[in-house]
C-alpha cells in the first residue's frame, strides 16, 4: 500500500532502519532532524543536506506537513550564512539550498535557544567563557521536565500522557531552572520557538489508531514515546507508535498547540521566572534577520551523542 505521500505503508521501508551515528557523523540540537539522519531518511552523515530532501523526509517519518518547517528551513539557511560568511543557496538558484551540517544549528542564541526540554544551555554552570554542551541530548535535563508530571520509566508509568496544562508546567519549570543555572547574564528567554517545538512534540506523539488517524479530539503527548524519541533519536515503533497515514499535521496544528499550552492555567508558578514567561499571546516564531556574517561564538565540539555514549542497541 502506498500512503498519501507516495511512500510505502510498510514501516520498515517507510521509516528506514536505525543506525547509531559514528564519531565523524554530524548531529545537532534537533531531535527531529537527528532521527531522520539516524534512519537514513536524510544523509546518515548529517552533512550537505538538500532542503528538498528535508521537505520530503519530515512528512515521511513524522507526518508533519511542509508548511510547518518553512520558517525553520529559512532560519537554518540564515545560520549557515552567518557561519560560512557566504550564501548557502545552490548555484541553480531554484529556491533549494544545501545546509552544511546538523551541528551548525547549535550556534548559541541564533536559532538554538536556552531552556530547551532536553539540552543544556551554552553557558550553564560554568565560569565566564566556558562552553557547555548545548547540542546533544541530556537525560538529566529531560528528566527534570518529566519529573514535573511524575513520569518515570517504571512499567506502567505513573502518568502516561501529558495535556496542555502539564506541558505548560514543564515549560515554565525549564525556564525557571535554567534562569537560575546559567552563568549570570547569559540566560535569554525565547518562548515562541519553545512553544512551536512543543507543537512538534504533540504532533509527533499523540495517539493514532492503526490507520494512523488521531484518536482523541484533543491531542496529548504520550510520554514514553517522547522519552524514547528524544533519548534514542529513533522512531518509537517498538513501543506501539505508528506514523501518520492519511493525515499530516501542519503549521496550524503547531500554532494552536502553542497557544493552548501557553494559555493553560498552571498548578503553581515556579520561583525565579523571568518576566514575560506567562504572557498569554503567542507570536509565532519569526525569520531570523538576514545580514552580514555575524561574529559567532565557537560551536560546542564533540562526537555525536550516540557515538559518545553507546546507548543500548535498538532495531
Ligand atoms: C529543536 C532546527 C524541524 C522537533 C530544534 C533546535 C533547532 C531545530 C535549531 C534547537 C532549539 C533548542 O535550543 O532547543 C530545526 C530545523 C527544522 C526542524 C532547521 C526543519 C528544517 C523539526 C520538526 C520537528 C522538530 C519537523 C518534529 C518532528 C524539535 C523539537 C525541538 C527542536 C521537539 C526541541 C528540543 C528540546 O527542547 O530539547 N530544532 N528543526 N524539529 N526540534 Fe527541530
Ligand atoms: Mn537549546
Amino acid at each position: 500500500v502506498k500512503r498519501y505521500d507516495g511512500f510505502s505503508d510498510n514501516l520498515a521501508v517507510r521509516l528506514g532502519s536505525y543506525q547509531a551515528p559514528g564519531p565523524n557523523d554530524s548531529r545537532g540540537p534537533c531531535p527531529g532532524l537527528n532521527t531522520l539522519a539516524n534512519h537514513g531518511l536524510i544523509n546518515r552523515d548529517g552533512k550537505n543536506l538538500n532542503s528538498t530532501e528535508i521537505k520530503l523526509a519530515f512528512p515521511r517519518g513524522f507526518g508533519i506537513a511542509e508548511d510547518a518547517i518553512e520558517v525553520a528551513l529559512h532560519n537554518w539557511e540564515v545560520v549557515c550564512e552567518y557561519i560560512k560568511g557566504t550564501t548557502c543557496g545552490t548555484a541553480a538558484n531554484d529556491g533549494t539550498f544545501i545546509l552544511t551540517n546538523l551541528t551548525i544549528l547549535g550556534e548559541p542564541h541564533a536559532f538554538e535557544h536556552d531552556h530547551s526540554y532536553s539540552r543544556q544551555d551554552y553557558r550553564q554552570n560554568w565560569a565566564h567563557g566556558g562552553i557547555t554542551d548545548n547540542i546533544y541530548f541530556n537525560s538529566s535535563e529531560m528528566q527534570t521536565g518529566l519529573d514535573v508530571v511524575g513520569y518515570t520509566t517504571s512499567n506502567p508509568p505513573k502518568v502516561a500522557a501529558a495535556n496542555y496544562q502539564q506541558f505548560n508546567d514543564i515549560r515554565l519549570q525549564r525556564e525557571s531552572i535554567q534562569n537560575q543555572r546559567d552563568f549570570p547574564g547569559w540566560f535569554q528567554q525565547n518562548v515562541p520557538p519553545t512553544l512551536f517545538e512543543t507543537g512538534f512534540i504533540f504532533g509527533a506523539t499523540f495517539d493514532r489508531d492503526s490507520s494512523g488517524k488521531m484518536k482523541e479530539s484533543t491531542p496529548m503527548a504520550r510520554l514514553k514515546w517522547w522519552n524514547f524519541w528524544f533519548s534514542e533519536e529513533s522512531f518509537p515503533t517498538q513501543l506501539g507508535w505508528v506514523p501518520a497515514s492519511t493525515e499530516v499535521f501542519n503549521s496550524h496544528f503547531c500554532t494552536s498547540v502553542s497557544s493552548a499550552v501557553l494559555n493553560a492555567a498552571v498548578t503553581s508558578l515556579p520561583k525565579s521566572l523571568p518576566a514575560g514567561a506567562t504572557a498569554t499571546t503567542f507570536p509565532p516564531p519569526a525569520n531570523l534577520p538576514e545580514g552580514d556574517p555575524s561574529p559567532t561564538l565557537a560551536l560546542f565540539q564533540s562526537a555525536p551523542y550516540a557515538a559518545a555514549t553507546s546507548p543500548a542497541a535498538i532495531k
